[in-house]
């Protein structure tokens, strides 16, 4: 089992090396390398994601990321970028389908800002489409109108768009995700105003056909919207485009109290994947050992179930975080009265100790 280990910039190295402890203590024989990526490769290499962290990461079974981005290289021209960095590891590599889950542990009930009873026992899990939509459909740019309501005015454009293999291939990861679960799929659209989410709508339809064991519901995405924060618990998988997905997921993440608790992983169709807290490389906290490793620690566990085969040391993984939640330990970001203040490492290592 290869894994390569990309730390990056900011909290990325801190948190990074909590999940790699508890890789280390599971007893399975990984092989981990390490490389630079982001600022700290564009540092020693004059660029964000170097030809040998590319290589690195195209051989290997899993990647497990850290965050890349800091303000002080803002200026430098975008595909020097630090954010070039995954992008680009999302391109080479077809990561396709990214899966959000979205978890509201019962010791942080009290830590989100909706009503206890609306999301005590959430579960639910959104699915984003990640290589396709208008984020990356041409023609798109700069140009003179010729028509519209301001004829010969500037104007700027971008396509959305949408193939049927594009539509299946995440209809299949969404219904397959539902089938493990409560068996249900929420696909999202806005097939009332848009043909690309008409086709999508009646994609997912067709693809549906072999699930008959799974309840597929169609919604808009501004009732979806609505719906995620009125009766969270109502939806079990969603599965939507790449724009909606990115608004829809970083709203449900807020449900579930911190931004430090979120894993993600973005899968290929050969099962190859990338793990990642959902979080940034948080420059205001970066070196004060303050960050919550906890996003990344169950982002290596997602990486055991989907990449590495490996279930049970993922579901330990999960049991051993949420102990350490009920013995009281919390980073500053979900800390609150009465419970025990700590840092990136000593939560670490208490997810270590109740491993
Ligand atoms: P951010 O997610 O880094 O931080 C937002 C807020 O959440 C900050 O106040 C931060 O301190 C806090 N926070 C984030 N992770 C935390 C953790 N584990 N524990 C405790 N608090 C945590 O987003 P922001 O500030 O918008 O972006 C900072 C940099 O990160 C930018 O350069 C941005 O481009 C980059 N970024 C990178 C991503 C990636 O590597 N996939 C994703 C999102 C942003
Ligand atoms: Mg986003």
């Amino acid at each position: 089992m290869k894994i390569a280990v990309l730390p990056g910039d900011g909290i990325g190295t801190e948190i990074v090396s909590e999940a790699v402890k508890v890789l280390e203590v599971l007893d399975l024989k990984f092989e981990m390398k390490s490389a630079l990526v982001g600022g700290a490769a564009y540092e020693a290499h004059g660029h964000p994601l170097p030809e040998s962290t590319l290589q690195l990461a195209k051989e290997a079974d899993a990647i497990l990321f850290g965050a890349v981005g800091d303000w002080k290289y803002d200026k430098l021209d975008r595909p020097l970028r630090p954010e070039q960095a995954i992008l680009g590891l999302r391109k080479h590599l077809g990561l396709f389908a990214n899966f959000r889950p979205a978890i509201c542990y019962e010791q942080l009930v009290g830590a989100s800002s909706l009503k206890p009873e609306l999301i005590a026992g959430l579960d639910i899990l959104i699915i984003r489409e990640l290589t396709g939509d208008i984020y990356f459909g041409q023609p798109r740019g700069r140009r003179t109108a010729v028509d519209g309501h301001f004829p010969g005015a500037e104007e700027a454009f971008d396509t959305m768009r949408y193939s049927r293999p594009e539509i299946e291939r995440i209809a299949h990861v969404a219904f397959q995700a539902a089938r493990k679960r409560n068996k249900k799929v929420t696909s999202v659209d806005k097939a009332n105003v848009l043909e690309t989410f008409q086709f999508w709508k009646d994609v997912v339809t067709d693809v549906h056909k072999e699930y008959p064991d799974v309840e597929l519901q169609h919604m808009y995405v501004d009732n979806a919207a609505m719906q995620l924060v009125k009766a969270p618990k109502a939806f079990d998988v969603v599965v939507t485009g790449n724009m909606f997905g990115d608004i829809l997921s970083d709203e449900a993440s807020m449900l579930t109290g911190s931004i430090g608790m979120l894993p993600s992983a973005s899968l290929n169709s050969k099962g190859q994947g990338l793990y990642e807290p959902s979080h940034g490389s948080a420059p205001d906290i970066a070196g004060k050992g303050v960050a919550n490793p906890l996003a990344t620690i169950l982002s290596a566990a997602m990486m055991l179930r989907f990449s590495l085969n490996q279930e049970a040391a993922a579901q330990r993984i999960e049991t051993a975080v949420q102990k350490v939640l009920a013995q009281g330990l919390r980073t500053p970001d979900i800390w609150s009265e009465g419970t025990t203040k700590v840092g990136t490492a000593q939560m670490g290592d208490a997810v270590v100790k109740a491993l």
